[in-house]
């Protein structure tokens, strides 16, 4: 069934939703087939550049046609918007929750136009940034800066944002070493705010450290870079494996088992099996 992110996510729960990034129909699939294989709730996620490539009415279609005959709740979920315009076309199509991310504001900007996609969503949940996560998103790189937790405090006070991505060291992209992750910094972040966090740039992350960060307060655990390079992979080695091949659904097959894969791995790292 299709959902929204705050049917699934609340602070007290003491386990986080994987949220997944998709880029095509055989990725969605991959990701409800093993939310349903492991009974778990899922947050499936598009960024603007994926909107890009197809409006936000294709993967709200073909999101909502999967969800709504799949037995667990599924929630889509815009990421990164990073205009209004993007998190108003993603609110029309259909979308169940969006992210406004104004993190590369400063911050009395950024208050008051996540502020105004709040009200512009008319109770649809949205996630706002504070503090910049940084490394590669989309087309656009950006330099990390950790979140402050006093402003994060009153950026969710003042803005109502209904989940918020903070920077505690992670960030986006392929890890070239393994990231220190700021744990007191989270935690205190946790204690002064009181929507639930959201952990962005987790690909790459151990499965200790994602856990670490759930228990000290992550509430939807964001995963894009190894969905891409699994999928990639997996239909590289198709086409050379089958290389007189014309049919797109023989590797697009062999991509989406390894989006269900990862899907899996994911969802026993955040603890959400059987939660559904
Ligand atoms: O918003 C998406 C995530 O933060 C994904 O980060 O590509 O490092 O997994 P990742
Ligand atoms: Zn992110």
């Amino acid at each position: 069934m299709l959902v929204r992110m705050t049917d699934i996510m609340s602070k007290e729960k003491k386990w986080a939703v994987p949220a997944l990034n998709v880029e095509n129909m055989e990725m969605v699939q991959g990701v409800i087939e093993a939310a349903e294989a492991l009974r778990a709730p899922v947050i499936i996620q598009t960024t603007p550049g994926a909107l890009r490539h197809a409006p936000p009415a294709v993967f709200a279609g073909m999101v909502s046609a999967l969800a709504k005959t799949a037995s667990v709740p599924v929630a889509l979920h815009l990421d990164h918007g990073d205009t209004l315009e993007c998190v108003y076309a993603a609110l029309e199509a259909g979308y169940t929750s969006v992210m406004y991310d104004g993190s590369k504001l400063p911050f009395e900007e950024n208050v008051r136009t996540t502020k105004y996609a709040v009200s512009m969503a008319g109770g649809v949940p949205v996630e706002g940034e504070i503090g910049a996560v940084g490394g590669k998103e989309d087309d656009s790189e950006a330099r990390p800066k950790l979140t402050d937790p006093e402003q994060a405090a009153e950026f969710a006070r003042r803005t109502g944002v209904n989940a918020l991505a903070v920077a505690i060291g992670t960030s986006h992209g392929v890890y070239t070493a393994s990231p220190k992750l700021d744990a007191k910094r989270l935690s205190t972040i946790a204690g002064m705010v009181d929507v639930p966090l959201v952990l962005h740039g987790s690909s790459g992350l151990t499965d200790n450290q994602t856990r670490s960060c759930i228990s000290r307060g992550m509430r939807k655990v964001n995963v894009a870079t190894e969905l891409r390079v699994a999928f990639t992979e997996a239909v590289r080695l198709s086409l050379a494996e089958h290389e007189r091949t014309y049919d797109p659904k023989i590797y697009l097959r062999d991509g989406r088992e390894a989006v269900k894969a990862v899907t899996d791995k994911w969802i026993r790292v955040c603890r959400a099996k059987g939660k559904a």
